[in-house]
């Protein structure tokens, strides 16, 4: 794989094959496919792309293996998003700069934007022009992406968030919560890239897992700090969101001081777990250190 790993070349291109795949949909509801674009399209910095394309450069994948998961991984994050906006979630009514799905269609078609955007993700992976070996990989990357986005992960987590508004729990409840909620859905972007290489043993894939469940963490802490300590200009989204909701998060458990020891703790960790791989992981580590190091 020629090594795509500068940020601006991942964003086109996960971009293009978005827009392409938008594109080649019939138009049953022109408001809907608008919302759905909206959704999808309108910025967002691509980690997970970034994520799932260093990882295969790392493992010697093929570029157009990794162009799979990566849309499919940004299409459940992108219909996350809109789903999370919601009146009956966190309520809010800026992202990526401009207003959320709701607020410029409505309630519904957000809604419906989401749903959709969610079984698009499915579409790739049983679609996708894969190369002939991963291609007989599909159901494993389904289960994969469905451990990651449904009940066992990333849903299951947004319920845990919701369930502790108001509440006060545990560091040991944060933790799975964030490990769910946003861990899920950026490890399975290091997992099934992994998958797609000849290379990589299971230890490797072991301790690759063990990478992206720290920086998955680290993700989420990092997200609560500047939840606090960025502007809205800045996030592009409202800052302070979280203390308004009154939010179970890591500066409210730890203070911000704390939240940023345990974004750096994680951060070492995951830097110990790349140490053991035999492979160029120069590209998963400086990741790691944007990751705690993020303003927005
Ligand atoms: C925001 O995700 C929500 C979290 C899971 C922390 P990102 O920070 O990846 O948001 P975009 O896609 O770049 O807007
Ligand atoms: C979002 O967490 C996680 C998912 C969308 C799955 P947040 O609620 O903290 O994300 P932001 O801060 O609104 O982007
Ligand atoms: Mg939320
Ligand atoms: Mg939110
Ligand atoms: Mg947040």
């Amino acid at each position: 794989m020629t090594k795509l790993v500068n940020i601006d070349a991942v964003q086109t291109r996960i971009n293009d094959y978005l827009a392409n795949k938008l594109e080649s949909l019939p138009i049953n509801d022109e408001k809907l496919l608008a919302a759905m674009r909206y959704g999808l399209l309108i910025g967002g910095k691509r980690m997970r792309p970034y994520l799932a394309y260093i990882t295969g450069a790392a493992l010697n994948t093929q570029e157009r293996d990794i162009d799979g998961i990566a849309a499919a991984i940004e299409c459940i994050h992108a219909y996350s998003l809109l789903h999370d906006d919601l009146p009956a979630m966190d309520d809010d009514n800026l992202r990526r700069g401009q207003p959320t799905c709701h607020v410029a269609f409505d309630e519904a078609t957000a809604i419906l934007a989401g749903d959709s955007l969610q079984t698009l993700a499915f579409d790739i992976i049983a679609n996708h022009d894969f190369s002939e070996t991963v291609s007989a990989k599909r159901i494993n990357l389904l289960r994969h992406l469905v451990n990651a986005a449904g009940y066992q992960g990333m849903c299951g987590g947004q319920a845990l968030d919701l369930a502790a508004t108001n509440k006060a729990i545990t560091l040991a409840e944060l933790e799975n919560l964030h490990s769910l909620k946003t861990g899920a859905l950026l490890e399975a972007s290091v997992i099934m890239a992994a998958e797609c290489s000849h290379q990589a043993t299971e230890t490797d894939k072991k301790q690759l897992a063990l990478y992206a469940k720290l920086i998955g963490l680290a993700y989420q802490v990092r997200d609560d700090i500047i939840d606090i300590t960025s502007t809205e200009e800045e996030l592009g989204k409202p800052a302070g969101s979280d203390l308004a909701a009154n939010k179970s998060t890591y500066p409210a458990l730890l203070g911000l001081q704390g939240a940023q020891e345990k974004a750096d703790n994680l951060y070492q960790q995951a830097l110990q777990a790349l140490a053991t791989l035999p492979y160029n992981t120069q590209s998963l580590s400086d990741f790691a250190t944007f990751i705690v190091s993020r303003k927005h």
